[in-house]
């Protein structure tokens, strides 16, 4: 695209020139070390400065105030420490030509009360939030007045940090807990009629103007419509926004359509794979018609084209593409340089998301050096030498490993098996609503064929075929294979997960899901059974169901199972399966106890996880020169592989991915990007 791409037209708000339309929306990654944004924050808002973004929004709900304990690492921005890390992170960011703002907000009773400081968790009324089971007290005068004052000193620590701007998030937030009727019962001075339901955000944006001046971007992120019965409408939301923009209050409006108490309600504010593409594309636009404040907006709106498209068409001012840029934060980049075709795409997997409340920070499920930037390159340097690099495999760890080799220069050869590249990703997109994980392949086989890597599908190596290569450096990422359950008397109608996703089983009647592994392809085989019409019972020892799933992913199997009528029975694991009458008799029983109950089926279906696929592995071991050792010490610093332990080998061997053992994409990518990138 040449330079009159509207993605690309500078823009100006206010006083702040931005270089061009692409934003990334406050996200809280969950990278703050004692709710300060240290190195690896700044690091990751960095990479997307120097990748062309035109502002970045850091944070998400960094806090003002102690009483709203970080529900996920967010920063403490009533803290004076934080100015000089807000400098740091504001004068890297700058550096590399991009704005960069800062979201702040006080999460009401959009948290839980049992750490940090244990301080009461707060709102205007005591409605119980169902996301984080917390309810609130009721605000008294001496916690609204407090905390607009914390508001106010929040915003001058960021215009001292060197901040261009604040968001304020009135999305589920305290901020509008008060503005919404449905969760504002007050009969005081702060709620009771339209007009008061206003007077507490009034007050905060109005304290925060006197404190930071006319000359400091101030906006907010507002669910303009709630879709909730008895919440804010349309109307509403335009009218209240209309106020505060004629009294100078804000300058921008980041839109939201939604609310986001329960993770169903959320998953429609943030859509993952499976869902529409930018569904509230057109109703951002219809706010931009009814005001002059800038207009932003971000939901799902992940490929270029359709950014584009919402900018050539006048919807937005400014088009949020944050996890697109968590996936490639050199999206801009790569449109000026004329390589849009390069980008690593977005698959809505939504893995960032979903880590920050199960598990820890944000990361990509496909970009291992996303957050990890100190250590990890998204640009990969070329090799001092060439090396012939033979990788058997290409699955997401052996596609990985030949993506960067190709980078590195190296003269790379991948074997497969199949006919086809991706490995248990091919299983993964049988399920309809995962079709877009396929861009993991997709994107890595394009790159593999832009850098000359020599991807041969539909050839089983084994260790004679491997050794004609002569190759310096063997990489095996074979994968792994299900593990089958024992039965007292084998039955064709007793599968694996993998049957069915593979379309090698059509279980049909009665079913019953045994589930010991908890991950997608236990539940994406259970979502298209319970989809094709059979009835289905899924079992599984854990306490809740699917729990390595994260709560957004969850909802799409929640809302197929309770569509279908599926039973799911907790605390219950298969004992034994027994043909009895041509059908099956399943005894099942808990860890808890030794009650035991018996189900008469037509199929079982198990996951009870995967095993290496290694033998190919162990075959080559002793021709290598390291027999296979890793340095840990070298690959964690970043140094080449150099152990030897058999002098006479004649190349370098490693294992990667479910080859070594079964874990997911993620620790597939990093295994191979952390390997190679010094190989
Ligand atoms: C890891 C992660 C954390 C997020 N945290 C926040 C937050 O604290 N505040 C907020 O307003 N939005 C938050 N969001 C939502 C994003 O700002 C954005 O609205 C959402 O990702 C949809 O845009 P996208 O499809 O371009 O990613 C978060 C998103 C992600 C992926
Ligand atoms: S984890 Fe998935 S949704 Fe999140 S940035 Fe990566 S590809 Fe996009």
């Amino acid at each position: 695209m040449s330079s009159d791409d509207p993605l690309l037209q500078p823009y100006t708000l206010r006083h702040l020139e931005i270089r061009n339309r692409v934003f990334s929306s406050a996200h809280e990654p969950a990278y703050s070390e004692d709710g300060m944004p240290k190195d690896r924050y700044r690091d990751y808002h960095v990479e997307k400065a120097r990748g062309g973004v035109g502002l970045t929004m850091t944070a998400g709900s960094a806090v003002v105030a102690e009483d709203s304990p970080p529900a996920f690492g967010n920063l403490h921005a009533y803290d004076d420490a934080i100015v000089p890390w807000i400098r740091r992170l504001t004068d890297g960011v700058h550096e590399h030509g991009a704005a960069c703002m800062i979201q702040i907000t006080h999460l009401g009773r959009r948290t839980s009360w049992n750490h940090d400081d244990w301080l009461p968790v707060l709102s205007a009324s005591p409605v119980r939030e169902p996301a984080h089971r917390t309810t609130p007290k009721i605000a008294e005068d001496w916690d609204i007045e407090r905390i607009i004052d914390k508001y106010a000193d929040a915003a001058e620590r960021m215009q001292a940090g060197g901040m261009d701007g604040i968001e304020i998030e009135a999305s589920g937030h305290l901020f509008d807990q008060f503005l919404s009727p449905l969760t504002n019962q007050r009969e005081d001075a702060w709620g009771g009629d339209d007009e008061r339901l206003m007077n507490f955000p009034t007050a905060v944006l109005e304290a925060i103007r006197e404190r930071v001046g006319a000359g400091f971007i101030v906006g907010v992120r507002m669910a303009i419509d709630e879709v909730l019965p008895g919440g804010i409408e349309t109307p509403r939301g335009l009218q209240v926004l209309g106020v505060w923009e004629r009294a100078g209050l804000v300058d921008f409006v980041n839109v939201i359509r939604g609310h986001i108490e329960t993770d169903a309600a959320l998953s429609e504010v943030i859509p993952i794979h499976g869902m529409a593409s930018a569904p509230h594309l057109d109703f951002a636009g219809m706010v931009r018609q009814h005001t002059d404040l800038t207009v932003m907006h971000a939901a799902k709106i992940d490929d270029v084209a359709t950014a584009r498209h919402s900018i050539r068409e006048g919807k937005l001012d400014l088009v949020g593409m944050t996890r697109a840029q968590l996936a490639d934060p050199h999206i801009v980049r790569k449109i000026i340089e004329g390589r849009e075709d390069q980008i690593r795409p977005c698959v809505g997997a939504t893995y960032c998301l979903d880590r920050i409340y199960e598990a820890g920070e944000a990361l990509c499920i496909h970009n291992a050096a996303t957050s990890r930037e100190a250590e990890m390159p998204h640009d990969i340097e070329p090799a001092l030498a060439q090396r012939r690099i033979v990788i058997i495999g290409a699955g997401p760890a052996g596609l990985e490993a030949a993506r960067v080799a190709g980078e590195r220069g190296h003269d790379v050869i991948v074997l497969e098996a199949m006919p086809w590249p991706g490995g248990q990703l091919n299983l993964a997109t049988r399920n309809p609503r995962r079709r877009d994980l396929a861009g993991i392949v997709d994107w890595r086989v394009a790159e593999c064929a832009r850098l000359g890597v020599d991807l041969r599908c539909d050839m089983y190596a084994d260790a004679a075929a491997v050794l004609a290569l002569e190759a310096e450096v063997v990489i095996v990422a074979t994968g792994g294979q299900p593990r089958t359950f024992e039965t007292e008397a084998g039955n064709q109608r007793v599968v694996t997960s993998w049957d069915v996703l593979g379309g090698n089983a059509t279980p049909e009647g009665d079913v019953l899901f045994f589930d010991d592994n908890g991950t997608h392809s236990a539940m994406s085989a259970a979502e298209m059974i319970a989809r094709s019409g059979a009835s289905l019972e899924i079992v599984t020892p854990e306490r809740m169901f699917a729990v390595e799933v994260g709560g957004l992913n969850h909802v799409a199997y929640a809302r197929a199972f309770n569509e279908t009528d599926t039973r799911i029975t907790l605390h219950q694991r298969v004992r034994s399966v027994r043909p009895e009458a041509g059908r099956l008799c399943v005894e099942i029983g808990s860890d808890h106890s030794d009650h035991r109950t018996v189900r008469q089926v037509d199929w079982v279906v198990t996951d009870t996880g995967l095993d290496a696929l290694a033998e190919l592995y162990f075959e080559l071991r002793p021709s290598s020169s390291n027999g296979g050792a890793v340095d840990y010490g070298a690959l964690m610093e970043g140094r080449t592989q150099s152990l030897v332990r058999q002098p006479e080998g004649t190349f370098q061997l490693f294992r990667i991915g479910d080859a070594v053992s079964s874990r997911n994409i993620h620790a597939a990518v990093y295994d191979a990007l952390r390997l190679v990138k010094d190989l």
